[in-house]
């Protein structure tokens, strides 16, 4: 199945080139998106086309930074049970083979696609971009360790904490809140990281300790699970909480795979580094069963990459 969008309608097409399905979203006032109508042909029911559609649409919307409103029964009981949450674009550049850790990126093939990367990072003006634990300690903390001693005893509820709102954020999925930032505002070199404010997504097995100190230097987060993070309800939250619509989903190999066991990732813009990489590094996405995806484009970069986009 392709969906194709047009200014306020989304087309399910089957392989035969047929209109199967459609919704209709005119844009009403403040960048408002009315869900007017979901129909699938009597033929097709039962497929997922119109949960498809909703999903696309969902994503259209917020892709334009829209409001959601329903008002056909599909969308609104689609929205009951679903909820909001950004659209996700994981951003990934890798080898030829899929591998996403290793010294391939320290070879040039593997900087100069690093470099692409980079440029494109920037140029999707995401509102957030996010990235596993290990991710944000090897690239922006250094694996720092606060001293949490004046915070001993400390006793705080798991509240999700809004520290601020800013226009860009990096999100750390940290289910133990291990990550030791040292400021709420992260600082870098590249203006695609630079002034991003930064929030937690935990589990309630953080230490209050540690929610006692993301407090102290601005740092804010939110729970999403007991033990484990689940990310439909971290998206949602972020969503709600923070107003993010688009999210880049940045690594490494085993938060892209939990996103994707949730059904989670969208789309993919994979740059791919005209390199074979070492058996062991790690794949795009660790855990993973098979998915399919449908590609949209592909181009080559200035720097000799590849760059393609797939969706779901
Ligand atoms: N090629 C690229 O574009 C690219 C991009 C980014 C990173 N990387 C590379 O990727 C490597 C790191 O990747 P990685 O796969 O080892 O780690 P990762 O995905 O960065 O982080 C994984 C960690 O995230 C935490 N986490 C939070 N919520 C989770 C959930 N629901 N399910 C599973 N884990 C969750 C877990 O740590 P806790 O249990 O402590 O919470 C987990 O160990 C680095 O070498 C980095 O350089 C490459």
């Amino acid at each position: 199945m392709e969906y194709v969008t047009h200014d306020s309608r989304i087309c399910c097409i089957d392989g035969n080139g047929n209109e199967v399905g459609t919704i209709l979203f005119p844009k009403r006032e403040g960048n408002v998106y009315e869900i007017t109508s979901t129909k699938v042909d009597p033929s097709m029911q039962g497929k997922g086309i119109a949960a498809g559609l909703m999903r696309h649409c969902l994503n259209e919307i917020s892709r334009r930074r829209g409001t959601v409103q329903a008002t056909c029964s599909y969308a609104q009981n689609y929205l009951a049970k679903h909820g909001l949450r950004p659209l996700v674009i994981c951003h990934m550049v890798t080898s030829i083979d899929g591998r996403v850790t290793g010294k391939f990126l320290s070879g040039s093939a593997g900087v100069q696609a690093s470099e692409a990367y980079y440029d494109y990072h920037r140029a999707m003006q995401g509102d957030a971009f996010a990235c596993g634990r290990v991710t944000m300690e090897s690239s922006f903390t250094g694996g720092f360790k606060p001293d949490l001693s004046e915070f001993a005893g400390a006793d705080l509820p798991h509240e999700d904490y809004i520290a601020r709102k800013h226009g860009y954020y990096a999100v750390s999925f940290d289910r133990h809140g291990s990550v030791g930032w040292q400021d709420g505002i992260l600082h870098d070199e590249d203006p695609g990281y630079d002034d991003c404010h930064i929030i937690e997504v935990l589990s309630e097995d953080t230490p209050a300790e540690m929610l006692a100190y993301y407090r102290k230097i601005g740092v804010s987060y939110l729970f999403a699970g007991r033990e484990d993070i689940e990310i439909k309800t971290a998206l949602q939250k972020l969503y709600a909480l923070f107003g993010i619509r688009v999210l880049l989903l940045e690594g490494g190999s085993i938060i892209n795979g939990a996103f994707l066991r949730a059904g989670c990732v969208d789309k993919i813009s994979q740059v791919i580094a005209p390199v074979i990489a070492d058996q062991n590094d790690k794949p795009l996405f660790s855990d993973a069963g098979m998915t399919e995806f449908r590609m949209t484009s592909c181009e080559t970069t200035e720097q000799g990459a590849v760059r393609i986009w797939y969706e779901a």
